[in-house]
């Protein structure tokens, strides 16, 4: 597949997705049928209250649950028919995480942290080091490079974050409420640095958030209520206008 067609094919096209959970005798529908597609280079929010199912269809993207019902084609793949490592393979490769709790690990670095997955994939010492503090300079923070998470702010550790997942060169960054443990002046700078990410690698981004107040610059929002896109235009405190 050549670059030109990778790039006017969806990244993602998701259609009639479902997933129900069993808790105890209840049956929760969580995705009720979900028909999206999403295009290589988009910067789309989910948006949503909570229990409306935004982390279980971020849990479909990163390929880290399936549906019961309906199709997911990842970059040109069906992803049914993968096999787990299949899955784990093209998750470590294509696919970038960024968490709500930042997930970096305490005895690390700002540094060692974003080195960490370019060594696993096999980069020696000092390329992953090198490479490591080009992406901790692109959010902002290679003068923190020598302290650990507990020694930075909330917003420098989700840089770090970003950083870590951007460096291995993911087609794809997905962020679960990325700004939910942040005040909201640095939850604001977190998804503008990662807009700003977006346009210079053309990384794909998807993220969610309960907060409306997030979506003001971004170009797509989907927004889902019981498990269901909403159709229409909401303003900004949620209500249809
Ligand atoms: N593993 C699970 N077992 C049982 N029920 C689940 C499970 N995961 C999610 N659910 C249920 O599915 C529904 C959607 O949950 P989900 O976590 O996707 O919502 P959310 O929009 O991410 O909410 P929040 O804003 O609180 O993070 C909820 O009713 C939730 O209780
Ligand atoms: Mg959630």
């Amino acid at each position: 597949m050549d670059s030109s067609a990778s790039l006017s094919r969806p990244l993602f096209v998701l259609a009639g997705v479902e997933r129900t959970f069993l808790l105890g005798q209840t049956r929760i529908h969580a995705l009720r049928g979900i028909d999206l597609e999403i295009m290589p280079g988009e910067f789309l929010a989910v948006w949503g209250p909570s229990g409306s199912g935004k982390s279980t269809l971020m849990n479909m993207l990163g390929l880290i649950d399936a549906p019961d019902a309906g199709r997911i084609v990842f970059d040109g793949e069906e992803v049914a028919a993968l096999s787990d490592d299949a899955k784990s393979d093209r998750r470590s490769r294509k696919i970038g995480f960024v968490f709500q709790n930042f997930n970096l690990v305490p005895v690390l670095s700002a540094l060692e942290n974003v080195m960490l997955p370019l060594q696993l994939q096999g980069k020696a010492k000092d390329e992953a080091a090198a490479r490591a503090l080009e992406w901790l300079d692109k959010v902002g923070i290679a003068a923190l490079r020598a302290f650990r998470p507990d020694h930075l702010s909330g917003g420098q550790r989700q840089r770090v974050a970003i950083a870590r997942a951007l460096a291995a060169h993911p087609r794809l960054i997905i962020a679960d409420e990325p700004t939910a443990n942040l005040d909201s002046q640095t939850g604001h700078e977190v998804i503008d640095l990662m807009e700003k990410l977006n346009e210079e690698t053309g990384v794909t981004c998807v993220f969610t958030t309960h907060d409306p107040r997030l979506l003001d610059r971004v170009p797509r929002q989907l927004r889902l209520i019981d498990g269901q896109i909403a159709v229409g235009n909401y303003g900004n405190d949620g209500v249809k206008k």
